[in-house]
């Protein structure tokens, strides 16, 4: 059988390993041990609404480590490359109703903030108990909208990431860790 601990090797396009996968598996883990409590506390009916495709990988690690009960669906979102408007587009609506729960967005990654702005703004038209934000990565130096987040992974620099769900044009998603690539031209 493959080894699937196998660590894959960084490829030419790729500066370095930003965040290793045990540093990922420790904050995932702790980021589950703290929505836990804060839900146990706040009455439960969790709904946890992943955004593809970026937090396929953070939703299914992050949400089997909880210890409260939840539901899991996803949202599919395109942010128009390239296009500073801020312009989000809806691909794929969530399938369960809002109505009352207590929602939690996963998301990879914060950048300029205007897709979970989008997504909260969506969200709390639909008469949720709450709605909470988890981002596993921010990049404080590209907000341009402010957007409140409760959970954060880890902060990171300016620099195009990859891996753990996070892709450049598909590639690299399913490495283990996160890694900082060359910028593309
Ligand atoms: P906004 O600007 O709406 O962006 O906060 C969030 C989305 O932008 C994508 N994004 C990245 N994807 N590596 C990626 O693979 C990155 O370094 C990166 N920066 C932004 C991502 O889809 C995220 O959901
Ligand atoms: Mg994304």
């Amino acid at each position: 059988m493959k080894d699937s601990l196998a660590i894959p090797a960084l490829t030419e396009d790729l500066v370095r390993v930003l965040i290793d996968a045990d540093t990922i598996n420790r904050r995932v883990d702790e980021l589950a041990r703290q929505i836990s409590a804060d839900y146990a506390t706040s009455g439960g009916n969790l709904l946890v609404v992943g955004v593809l495709k970026g937090s396929f990988i953070f939703t299914a690690d992050l949400t089997r480590r909880l210890s409260v009960d939840h539901v899991v669906d996803f949202i599919a979102l395109s942010s128009y490359k390239g296009d500073t408007s801020g312009n989000v587009r809806l691909l794929m609506d969530t399938r369960e109703n809002m109505e009352g729960r207590n929602v939690l967005i996963i998301e990879d990654i914060l950048d300029s903030g205007n897709t979970l702005d989008y997504l909260i703004r969506n969200f709390k038209t639909r008469n949720p108990a709450s709605v909470k934000t988890a981002v596993l990565l921010d990049k404080p130096d590209r907000h341009v909208v402010p957007v409140e987040i409760d959970y954060i992974g880890f902060t990171i620099p300016d620099v195009w990431v990859v891996g753990y769900g996070l892709d450049y044009a598909e590639k690299h998603r399913t490495l283990p860790y996160i890694a900082e690539m060359y910028p593309q031209a």
